[in-house]
C-alpha cells in the first residue's frame, strides 16, 4: 500500500451524554467554542493538513451539521445587502474542501460509526479525526500522521503522555523501546486500562491515520469496553499483521469531551478572541479578587 492520504472520516454520531441536555438534538460536535463550531476547527485542520474530501458520520443531529457546512443563501444574501464583508467571510470559511454525510443508524461505538465509512474510503489510507480534541502545533497533527505515512506507507495512531490516573478514560499504548524522533512501534493497544494494569502513560487521542485493512477487522469486532465496537481493539488486532506506529504529539491538546475540558478550552479561546479577550481578562481579574475575599476566612468579632 503506497497510495496519497486524501479523504478523512469525522465521527459525529455518539449520543455526548456528557453534555446533555444541550446535546438532546444537537450533536455535542455543534457545541460552539467562543462562536465557531468544534466541528469546524477539525474540518480546518483537514483543510490545512492537504485532504481534499472529509466523510461526517452523523447520528440523529445530522440536520444541523450538513446545514452548517452548506450554504445558507438567505443569511448570505442578507449580510451582503447590509455590506456586511466581514462576517460573509466567516459564514464561507470552509469552502475549497468536499464533505460528504452518512448516517450510523445505532451508536454502537468508534468502531462501528468508521466502519460506515468503507465505501467512501475504497482501497485508501485515511484519518480519522475526532471532535473531541483540538491540536495545535506548528504542523497540524493530522499533517504529521500523513508526512509519517509518506515515509512508513504504515497505520500511525496520535498518542500523548497523560497523567498516570487519567488512562483509564483513553486507549493506551505498550511502546517496544524508547521510539524514534517521538515514532514508536507497539506492542499493543489497550482500550480503557485500569491505571494499575496501563502498560505506559501514552494514551491514543483524538487522530488516527489508518490503513483500508481496518474495515475487515472492524465488521468482525466483537463490542469491547462499554460494549461498544471499540477502534483500539481492531488497530490492536491490525497491529498483529502490519506494523502500526504511534506518533507523540507534543503540541497543545483541548480536551473539549467534557464540560470541565470544554469550559476551559473556551475561555482560553476567548482569551485570543478580538472582540472579547480585553473585556473577558478584565471580567476574570475582577472575578479573581471577589472570590479571594470570599474565601478569605471573616475577621474574628471584637468582644466587648
Ligand atoms: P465519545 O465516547 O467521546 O463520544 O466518542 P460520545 O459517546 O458522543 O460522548 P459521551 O461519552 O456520551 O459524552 C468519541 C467520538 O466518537 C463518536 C463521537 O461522536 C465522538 O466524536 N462516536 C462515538 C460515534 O460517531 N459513534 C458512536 O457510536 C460512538
Amino acid at each position: 500500500m503506497n497510495k496519497k492520504v486524501r479523504k478523512a472520516v469525522i465521527p459525529a454520531a455518539g449520543l455526548g451524554t456528557r453534555f446533555l441536555p444541550a446535546t438532546k438534538a444537537l450533536a455535542k460536535e455543534m457545541l460552539p467554542i467562543v462562536d465557531k463550531p468544534t466541528i469546524q476547527f477539525i474540518v480546518e485542520e483537514a483543510l490545512q493538513s492537504g485532504i481534499e474530501e472529509i466523510l461526517v458520520v452523523t447520528g440523529k443531529a445530522k440536520r444541523s451539521i450538513e446545514d452548517h457546512f452548506d450554504s445558507n443563501f438567505e443569511l448570505e444574501y442578507n449580510l451582503k445587502e447590509k455590506g456586511k464583508s466581514e462576517l460573509l467571510k466567516l459564514v464561507d470559511e470552509t469552502t475549497g474542501i468536499r464533505l460528504h454525510f452518512i448516517r450510523q443508524s445505532h451508536p454502537r461505538g468508534l468502531g462501528d460509526a468508521v466502519l460506515q465509512a468503507k465505501a467512501f474510503i475504497g482501497n485508501e489510507p485515511f484519518v480519522v479525526m475526532l471532535g473531541d480534541d483540538l491540536m495545535e502545533d506548528k504542523v497540524p497533527l493530522t499533517r504529521q500522521l500523513m508526512d509519517d505515512y509518506d515515509k512508513t506507507h504504515a497505520s500511525t495512531i496520535a498518542v500523548m503522555q497523560v497523567p498516570h490516573d487519567e488512562v483509564s478514560a483513553y486507549g493506551v499504548i505498550a511502546p517496544q523501546g524508547k521510539g524514534t524522533n517521538g515514532l514508536y512501534s507497539v506492542e499493543t493497544f489497550v482500550e480503557k486500562p485500569a491505571p494499575e494494569d496501563a502498560p505506559s502513560d501514552l494514551a491514543i487521542i483524538g487522530r488516527y491515520l489508518l490503513t483500508p485493512e481496518i474495515f475487515n477487522i472492524l465488521e468482525n469486532q466483537a463490542p469491547g469496553a462499554g460494549n461498544e465496537i471499540q477502534l483500539t481493539d481492531a488497530i490492536d488486532t491490525l497491529n498483529k499483521t502490519q506494523r502500526v506506529f504511534a506518533r507523540e504529539f507534543k503540541g497543545k491538546r483541548y480536551d473539549v469531551g467534557d464540560k470541565y475540558g470544554y469550559m476551559k478550552t473556551s475561555i482560553e479561546y476567548a482569551l485570543r478572541h478580538p472582540q472579547v479577550k480585553d473585556d473577558l481578562k478584565q471580567y476574570i481579574i475582577d472575578l479573581g479578587k471577589k472570590l479571594e475575599k470570599a474565601d478569605r476566612p471573616a475577621p474574628a468579632k471584637k468582644l466587648k
